[in-house]
């Protein structure tokens, strides 16, 4: 076996939902413990981590191009691990494809990443893609970075079992992390420099634990305790099911000062012999009681979906119903899919796939729709009011960007630094983004 010099660098190239960005920060902090530090704009790195996503299709091919193109022109190749979603479902085929991968990690396993690195620097090659019963959570190291908005994983996994969907497969059941040590991680990021707070999970909004005293309390609670952080001006959550949309939590939306007036509730088709077949266990009917239920408590809510177009079976009148739905509940932004077959999921053997250039089709006009729907939501917003958290610099000089309490892109000129909340007039809609005038500089 030949031994490897142990790497001194690292890069994490993330793909996929914000759970692998969560995931891919926790890597790289873990990576800082050893040492091991992140490898300069342009500079190669000792080791790459390929933290993939499964949930559509060619995955597993992109990540063999990825691994192809990691080669460097003197002929050798960094340490390769192959992490995330994919890492889990076809790992022992990558191990036995790509030679050149030294590790693959599943995302209830990263934990172990130093251990594994070990083994790789002594000529090894290994595979964990267990779904160990002591969580990760408890082995990664404390937070120490955040920027103005941070990523908080409060869930994980998914009951659900919709028939085209991977995610139960990958990152297996739900579990919910605990509220004493989330409050904890808050802290710490709140304390790094975050001032606004996406809590993550499949499915999020089914979170459950116990407050401080004891009480059983739900996802409303937890943001309920998170708001009371002072230097924490901004929550939000994302994903959410349907289902676990309870009345506790919609409330939230008109009690809760903190949460910002944004939801994304995935819907996937606007027809329900198809929501059957997906096995939502909603119906457009009940989905479009919840969204109503949300407006009356939050009038000014934007809301945001997923959607899959060319499900097995899908006819263009079960097509149109999706448009229906769209231009019914006028959403800001929203994002829409080709069906991609999952080895697997029961979906994947249905009858009467739909051809792709029917999906092609049925994407180009549902896309159009909900581009038109999100530059009408903008438009609407011109003339308001509102804050905006700065993230980034614009590109040109004294342009600041951010994002204003409905999760639309902001730029605006003026006095103002990253990580500060301004207070802004919406001026110009653009089809996904807004220009606004500065009324109050940072209340940093
Ligand atoms: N094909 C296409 N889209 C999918 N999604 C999940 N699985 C598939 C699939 N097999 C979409 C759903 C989900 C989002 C994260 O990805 O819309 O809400
Ligand atoms: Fe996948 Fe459905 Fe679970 Fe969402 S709710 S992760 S689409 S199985």
């Amino acid at each position: 076996m030949r031994k490897i010099a142990p790497p001194r660098t690292y890069r994490v190239k993330n793909f996929g939902c914000q759970m692998n960005v969560y995931d891919g920060e926790r890597m790289a902090e873990l990576l800082g413990e050893q040492d091991i530090t992140a490898a300069p704009d342009g500079e190669e790195a000792d080791l790459v981590v390929l933290n993939t996503c499964h949930i559509r299709e060619k995955a597993a091919e992109k990540v063999y191009s990825d691994i192809g193109r990691l080669k460097r022109k003197d002929g050798t190749a960094p340490i390769i691990a192959v992490a995330g979603c994919v890492a889990q479902a076809e790992g022992e085929e990558i191990m036995a494809r790509a030679p050149s991968v030294g590790l693959v990690v599943g995302p209830q396993a990263y934990h172990r990443l130093p251990e594994m690195l070990s083994d790789v620097v002594e000529g090894k090659r290994v595979t964990d893609t267990d779904m160990p019963a002591e969580t990760k959570f408890d082995a990664l190291p404390p937070r120490r970075r955040a920027g103005p908005t941070a990523f908080l994983t409060v869930q994980e996994g998914c009951d659900k079992f919709c028939t085209y969907c991977v995610v139960p497969y990958t990152r297996g059941a739900e579990v919910s992390r605990p509220f004493a040590d989330l409050l904890d991680e808050a802290h710490r990021i709140v304390d790094a420099g975050a001032r606004e707070i996406t809590l993550l999970g499949q499915n999020v909004n089914a979170w459950t634990g116990e407050d401080g005293k004891g009480r059983a309390i739900g996802l409303e609670g937890l943001i309920r305790e998170l708001a009371k952080l002072p230097d924490l001006a901004r929550l939000r959550y994302t994903t959410s099911h349907p289902n676990d949309m309870t009345e506790g939590l919609i409330e939230a939306h008109a009690q809760i000062e903190k949460l910002m007036p944004y939801l994304h509730l995935p819907v996937q088709s606007g027809n329900d012999r198809v929501l059957k077949a997906m096995n939502r266990s909603h119906t457009v009917e009940s989905y479009l009681r919840i969204l109503e239920r949300v407006r009356a408590v939050r009038p000014d809510i934007a809301l945001s979906g997923d959607f899959i177009v060319g499900f097995p079976g899908e006819s263009d009148a079960e097509f149109e119903d999706t448009l229906k739905l769209v231009s019914q509940v006028r959403y800001s932004q929203a994002y829409s899919f080709k069906y991609s077959p999952r080895p697997g999921t029961p979906a994947a053997d249905m009858d009467a796939q739909v051809p792709p250039h029917v999906m092609d089709e049925r994407l180009q006009r549902l896309q159009a729709a909900l581009s038109h729907g999100q530059l009408a939501f903008n438009r609407s917003s011109i003339g308001k009011r509102c804050t905006v958290l700065v993230d980034r610099k614009g590109k040109h000089p004294g342009q600041w960007l951010g994002k204003s309490p409905w999760l639309q892109s902001i730029h605006f000129t003026g006095e103002a630094a990253i990580g500060n909340i301004v207070e802004v007039e919406l001026i110009e809609a653009r089809p996904s983004s807004i220009g606004a005038e500065l009324l109050q500089p940072a209340h940093a």
